[in-house]
């Protein structure tokens, strides 16, 4: 027996909050992990169609970016340096400068807030405020932008809004794509609100999108939208912030998800897989003249996590000097598709839509419980996978990027288990 053995999860619900919540899907004491599985304390291992919320599109103690890390930890790397000039740090710059944006030819100014999802969101929105004076913001409906009071505010989930225990203020949910089921055309209701002036909305200093929402249920928004979105914001000289905290870095198949659409956002939120290690980091991309920052205005103890410049660094050297992970994400997203398509056709009573964008995909059931009750056999048959949605109606499917062809069929056959399961009673 090994002294993991005996560790159970009697310890979690003595002392810790009960504010834990993916714990209570899945009740096991994960131990170790690699690449595409975690192995418990018991040795029993699972599949992961969850990556971390995303954090983990490489996998598990992906063995390059390891390697690196240790290097530079053996040779007393600088670990904590707040924003101090360190040599991980311009590594990372220049991996960033060279690989990412340069070939795609964006201009982008480098933020690094606090190191998470939530502190990018923050600083757009303040940043934004700022360059335009104007304090309204506009969100859309079943957006999600993180915890914290001001992602909060352009967050749509109630219950999560619920938790700030104050009022949320000065952001004006609009439709997002599909909202109507195409029954209104798009923006119909946010250009009538921008050009009347009895309509109460003061005009936004930005408007923040997901291109893919993926907490909201994963919901795509279509490439015409989002182009007639950016429009809109030059028209109307507001501010267009991106939030690719989850659908960036790969994710949907480019770099960035917003590349499909051909548009270049003011402001870009990035956090999640950057580091590619599961170190967190977070960034904020911001068009050089919007780059008005008083020294110090934003800042945060942790905006100088080496070890995560050092893994992301590899990360982008090891994946992102070629096509190679996008061409490929975006054939495990049609094969997942395909895999999603065929369980929706087969239970064409059940009302069960497939959606998604290469590596974020969703299997939505009409019946919202089941989701949750397809997740919950999936865990017993050795997969974890979660869901998503306003009702958690979705089944939501985020496996590594680097996941093999088989280790995908695995799993996909295991959702379709499950889903039988639950509405086969299988
Ligand atoms: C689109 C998006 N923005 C922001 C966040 C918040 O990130 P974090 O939890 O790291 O604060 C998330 C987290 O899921 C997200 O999906």
């Amino acid at each position: 027996m090994n002294a993991t053995s005996t560790i159970t999860p009697a310890v979690f619900h003595e002392l810790e909050s009960e504010v834990r919540s993916y714990c209570r899907s899945w009740p096991v004491v994960f131990d170790t992990a690699r690449g595409s599985h975690l192995t418990d304390v018991d040795g029993d291992t699972y599949l992961d169609f969850f990556a971390g919320a995303g954090v983990l599109n490489y996998g598990h103690n992906n063995p390059i970016l390891k390697k690196a890390l240790l290097d530079y930890l053996s040779r007393d790397g600088i670990t904590h340096s707040l924003d101090m000039h360190t040599a991980a740090k311009a590594r990372f710059l220049r991996a960033f400068q060279d690989l990412v944006l340069s070939p795609r030819g964006l201009r982008y100014k480098v933020q690094f807030p606090g190191p998470t999802g939530t502190n990018a969101v923050e600083s757009a929105l303040k940043l934004a405020r700022k360059v335009t004076g104007r304090e309204a913001m506009v969100n859309f409906t079943n957006s999600f932008h993180g915890m914290t009071l001001g992602s909060l505010s352009v967050t749509g989930n109630s219950m999560k809004r619920n938790g700030a225990g104050m009022p949320l203020v000065h952001a004006t949910p609009m439709p997002f794509d599909n909202y109507f089921d195409q029954t209104i055309p798009d923006f119909l209701w946010f250009e009538r609100a921008l050009a009347d002036n009895g309509s109460s909305l003061n005009k936004p200093a930005a408007v923040i999108v997901e291109t893919v929402q993926g907490e909201g249920g994963v919901n795509p928004a279509r490439v015409e939208w989002l182009q007639a979105l950016a429009e809109l914001c030059k028209r109307h000289e507001i501010l267009l912030i991106v939030d690719d905290v989850q659908m960036g870095v790969g994710r949907t198949g480019p770099f960035f998800s917003f590349e499909i659409a051909g548009i270049e956002p003011d402001i870009v939120c990035m956090s999640k897989s950057l580091s590619g290690y599961g170190l967190p980091l977070a960034m904020v991309l911001i068009r050089p003249e919007l780059d008005q920052w008083a020294p110090g205005e934003h800042n945060g103890t942790f905006r100088g996590h080496n070890p995560a410049f050092v893994t992301g660094t590899a990360a982008l050297e090891q994946f992102w000097s070629d096509d190679a992970l996008e061409r490929s994400t975006l054939a495990k997203g049609e094969r997942v598709e395909e895999s999603l398509t065929r369980i929706a056709d087969k239970y064409s009573d059940a009302g069960l839509t497939p959606k998604g964008r290469g590596l974020a995909r969703g299997l939505q059931f009409e019946q919202a419980e089941l989701a949750a009750q397809a997740c919950d056999q999936a865990f017993r048959r050795g997969l974890l996978v979660e869901t998503a949605g306003p009702s958690d109606e979705v089944l939501k499917l985020l496996p590594p990027l680097t996941i093999s062809d088989d280790e995908l069929d695995e799993g996909l056959a295991i959702i379709t288990e499950s889903v039988a399961a639950v509405l086969e009673g299988a």
